[in-house]
């Protein structure tokens, strides 16, 4: 088995977002058996909650369910998962601070370093914005996401 974490702040918007169009990747791709996605948050902000309403209709527009309920991020995840997908700058940095030796910071992968099409250096936080944001939060994941899954066949299939 194979396990993928995303993170984020609030675990609510951009990480919950990314396991949905994983989970749907991977479904598509026959690999939903191989490969396990789950999300935290380096906050606990939001924990016990579902993902936001406004994120959830915006992956929902596109066909993706938003299975996920709002957890802070735990030294013990660098044991469970064998990649571990960073949203923004301060997610690496904050979710680095969790891994409990050197070896398993090696995990800790930044979204925007695997996106093709999307020249940035974060997935912008949607919480305070309006629409467009939670719309390109869905175009960068989307992305990465794709393109995480021919890592994973590549690394590990
Ligand atoms: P997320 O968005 O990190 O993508 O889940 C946020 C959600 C909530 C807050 C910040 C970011 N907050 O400050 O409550």
């Amino acid at each position: 088995m194979i396990n993928v974490l995303f993170v984020c702040l609030g675990n609510i918007c951009r990480s919950p977002a990314a396991e949905g169009v994983m989970i749907h990747m991977l479904e598509q791709a026959g690999l939903n058996s191989l490969v396990k996605c789950d999300s935290a948050g380096t906050s606990a902000y939001h924990a016990g909650e579902p993902a936001d309403s406004r994120m959830q209709l915006h992956a929902k527009k596109r066909g993706y369910n938003l299975p996920s309920i709002s957890r802070q991020l735990t030294s013990e995840d660098f044991e469970t998962f064998d990649y571990i997908i960073t949203m923004d700058r301060s997610n690496y940095t904050n979710t680095l601070d969790f891994a409990p030796n050197e070896e398993s910071k090696s995990k800790v992968i930044p979204m925007s370093h695997l996106c093709i099409e999307h020249s940035i250096i974060g997935v912008p936080d949607p919480y305070y914005g309006g629409d467009d944001g939670f719309e390109e939060v869905m175009d960068i994941v989307e992305d990465g996401c794709s393109a995480l899954l021919e890592k994973i066949k590549e690394e590990k299939l």
